[in-house]
Order: structure tokens, then sequence, then C-alpha cells
């Protein structure tokens, strides 16, 4: 396996190796930077505002828009979180007959795209981990400073006066002790002093997670306003998606003091990684639940059980994906490379549906090592690789 390095935003200015990759927003930025193009990735942040979010994006539905014009900021780190969760998609998604690589919509927001028209666990997935990926974005993108109606959350945020405070205090303390002093450095700080070890509190700045959520609820679940079972399956994925992203807050904290000491303890929450999401999902993906249509049940029979905010439900029973069938979003097996020993989905027996497979040399670019940029491009390498692969019939 060769590795083809290259400079980030040569391999993302490349149309051939990176066109996926850049999406719409990455096309805004030309618009109104003309530094890129001079190979400079501009380090001002790029003017956001309803002309060049809201009015250029294709396939905003009326209420979208009107959510959009109102905060265009927050609009792009939306999309730029839904184009990180299609990544963290095809990734879990990597090995399987449907690999969502059809969700990789250039120039517009993925909800056209067929997988999200019906109602299989591919969709159910599918929604759950772009309202995750609104959240996650938003959210971080408010603790960053970049948006105008959000910053830091507001229930985690200490006191700061008080804690310079109360550091000082400690300091003269530590002062006063004084023999601890080598060369003017606090060395050892004798262990027997007391130091509230388990105690904390908030410092720093938290992810707005509530503002996050909010506004994927906002901008997402009102796309349509009908009440079918479409709608409800939507509508329930989505909360599984910001419900993850809520759960998984992780505490992140620092010591203060003389050195060594825990004397102080400051934390802040941060997001979980987004790849800890996608797994999360991933494994409610195996079990979602199969929900009914709510006429012709029978009220004698049929226990009606409200899906619990921690599975994904779906409502169609998915095709095999083994064949070509554009209705159905399957792209079919053919040409996709399997791997022989793989006790997974990706084996050659289960991924070329039993038709068989060819083994040849093969060279072809992927895109690797990608990163996300605020605000509101995805930079990629691009990787060569030549190998001998499996590849089915
Ligand atoms: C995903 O499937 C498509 C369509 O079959 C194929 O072109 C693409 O190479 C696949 N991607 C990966 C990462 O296997
Ligand atoms: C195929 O699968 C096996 C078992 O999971 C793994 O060890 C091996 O690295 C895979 N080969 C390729 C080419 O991905």
């Amino acid at each position: 396996m060769r590795r083809k390095r290259k400079a980030g935003h040569l391999a993302a200015l490349k149309p051939s190796s990176a066109q996926p990759v850049i999406s719409l927003l990455l096309l805004l930025l030309f618009l109104y930077s003309n530094e890129i193009l001079g190979l400079k990735l501009p380090n001002v942040d790029p003017i956001l505002n309803a002309n060049t979010v809201c009015l250029t994006l294709p396939g905003l539905t009326r209420r979208q828009l009107e959510v959009c014009m109102r905060n265009p900021d927050v609009t792009a780190s939306a999309i730029q979180g839904i184009q990180i969760a299609i990544h963290e998609c095809q990734h879990q998604f990597r090995g399987h007959r449907w690999n969502c690589s059809s969700l990789e919509t250039r120039n517009k927001i993925p909800y056209d795209s067929i997988v999200f028209k019906r109602g299989f666990r591919e969709s159910a997935f599918a929604y759950a981990i772009a309202a995750a990926g609104v959240v996650h974005a938003v959210a971080n993108a408010c603790s960053m400073g970049k948006l105008k109606a959000c910053g830091c959350d507001e229930k985690r945020r200490g006191d700061e006066e008080a804690f310079r405070i109360k550091l000082h205090r400690l300091q003269l303390e530590a002062i006063h002790r004084g023999k601890g002093m080598v060369h003017g450095v606090m060395e050892h700080f004798p262990a027997d002093l007391p130091g509230p070890q388990d105690s904390w509190e908030w410092g720093g700045c938290s992810p707005d997670v509530e503002f996050g959520e909010k506004f994927s609820r906002d901008f997402l679940d009102a796309r349509e306003t009908y009440k079918d079972i479409h709608a409800r399956m939507r509508l329930h994925n989505n909360r599984v998606g910001r419900q993850v992203v809520l759960d998984h807050m992780r505490r992140k904290c620092k010591c203060h003091g003389t050195s060594g000491s825990c004397q102080l303890k400051t934390c802040w929450q941060v997001t979980p990684e987004f790849r800890v999401v996608g797994s999360i999902l991933k494994e409610r993906f195996h079990v979602a639940t199969l929900i009914k249509h709510n006429h012709h049940h029978n009220h004698h029979h049929t226990h009606r059980r409200r899906p619990s905010i921690n599975e994904l439900v779906y409502f169609e029973k998915s095709p095999d994906f083994c064949e070509r069938d554009l209705g159905s979003d399957s792209a079919g097996t053919q040409g996709r490379i399997c791997n022989k020993t793989s006790p997974g989905m990706d084996n050659c027996e289960s991924l070329c549906c039993g038709r068989g497979h060819n083994i040849l040399q093969q060279t072809r670019s992927e895109r690797c090592n990608c990163k996300f940029h605020w605000c509101c491009y995805v930079v990629c390498e691009e990787c060569r690789i030549t190998e001998w692969v499996s590849v089915c019939k």
C-alpha cells in the first residue's frame, strides 16, 4: 500500500479527487473568499449571512429557510454537522452492501436522497446520525465563540472572580508555610496537606448542548408537518440521535494550586467523540424496532408499546441491496471490494451475494485524513493505494 500525501488544500482543490468531499459550503467559501484561490486557506472566518448561506442552499423547506434566515451562521454549522455525520455513516457502513455513499450530496443538504424517503433501518440510522451531527456541531461552534446566538453553557459556568480569589488565597497560604520553596518555585508540596480531591467546580467553557439540541429540533423536525408513519419514524429517530449526544457528554477537569497538588479543580463538559456517537447508533441499528402503521391494527392482539428513546425505529423491511435498484437506494454490490477471510459484512460470500469474485490489482485514490475546518469546509488528503483485491462479480 502506497500512500501519497498531499498538502491538504491542494488535494481539496483538485476536483478529481475531492469533489464529493467539498460540499456546498466550500463552494460558498469560494464565492466570497478569493484568498483560497491563491492556495492560502483563510484564517479569517467567512461571512455567514442569509445571502451567503440560506439563499444558495438548495433543498431547504420553507420552514427551514425561515430558520436559516434567522440564524444563518448556526445553519451553516448545522450543515457542517450533517456532513460530519455522513462521513461517520460511511465509516460505520464501509463493509456493508449499503454503504452510505449515496448520502454524499454535493451542493445540497442530503434529505432528498432516496434512503431518507424510505422507512428502512438504514433510513432510521441516517436520520439519527444526522440529527446527532447537528447537535454536536452546533454545540461545539457555540463554545468556540463562532456563533452570535450562543456561547458557553451558562448552567455550567463557574464564578471566575470567586475562583481567582480562592486560588490566590491558597497561594498565599503556601507561601506562609514557605518551606516548600526551592529557588522560588513551589516544588514538593507536603502530601499531608488537605486537598479536597473529589470536589470541583465548573470553570472554562462547556458547549451549549441544549442550544444545539433545540436548533436540531427546529431545523430538522420541521421538514414536514403531517403525522404519517414516515413522520413518526423521522421524528423519533431524530430524537434518538440527539439523545445519544446528550447522554454521552463527558467532564474534563484541570487541577490548580501549587505544583503537583490538586487543591482546586475546575471542570467543563465536552461532547463525545463523534466516532463514539456513530458506534452507539450502529449498535442500535442492529436491534432497531419495526413499527406498524396506525390503521388496521387488531385491538385485541396488538400491544402497542411506545418505542423508547434508546431504540431506532423503522417500518419497512430493507431490501438485500444485492442488485442495482435506485428506487430503494441500492447501488448493487458489483465491483465492490470484499475480503475473503473477514468474518464480517465485507466477507466476499456475503457482500457479493453468492455471485463470486475476481482477484485483480487495483490502483485507486481515496480521500483520507479528512479535517473539518470552521467554517465550512472539509479538507482531505489524497491517498493512492495499489493492491491486490477481491472484487465482486
Ligand atoms: C460504496 O458503494 C459504492 C457503490 O457500490 C461504491 O462505488 C463505493 O466504492 C463503496 N465505498 C466503499 C468505501 O466501499
Ligand atoms: C480481511 O479480514 C481479516 C479478518 O478480519 C483481516 O485480518 C484482514 O486485514 C482483512 N484484509 C483486508 C485486505 O482488509
